[in-house]
């Protein structure tokens, strides 16, 4: 199946997770904003809890016709630009689906969950 806007990838990061800081999220949405550093490829947004709170900080990617992945415990010290590698291996991804290979590592062991695209018809059991 092919993937019809292969241009652009989203990090939504929650900046309403509070973490011992208080303000985790927030601290993590800046990091992941300069790790992007203005790139055309990637996408920033804030967003207010992606329920996944008693495993914050979290972030999700996304791309047209691809999964969507939930990724929790991410640290704004280190993993900004772990969500942006992500970001780029699941927009260069022939089949949507994020490579485990060569994933960083917090994006591995953060997983939380993966939701497949909205044209997804089913798998057989
Ligand atoms: S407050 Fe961050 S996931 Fe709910």
């Amino acid at each position: 199946v092919g993937r019809s806007d292969t241009s652009r990838a989203t990090v939504l990061v929650c900046i309403t997770c509070r973490g011992t800081s208080g303000t985790v999220g927030a601290e993590l949405a800046d990091a992941t904003l300069q790790a992007a550093a203005g790139a055309a490829d990637v996408t920033i947004q804030r967003v207010r809890c992606l329920a996944n709170c008693s495993r914050g900080p979290s972030a999700a990617i996304r791309c047209d016709n691809s999964w969507t992945y939930v990724f929790g415990s991410l640290a704004p010290a280190t993993d900004g630009p772990a969500l942006i590698e992500g970001a780029r291996l699941l927009l260069h991804s022939a089949d949507g689906i994020m490579p485990w290979k060569g994933r960083p590592e917090p994006l591995k062991r953060g997983l939380t969950a993966r939701v497949p695209p909205p044209d997804f018809v089913g798998e057989e059991s």
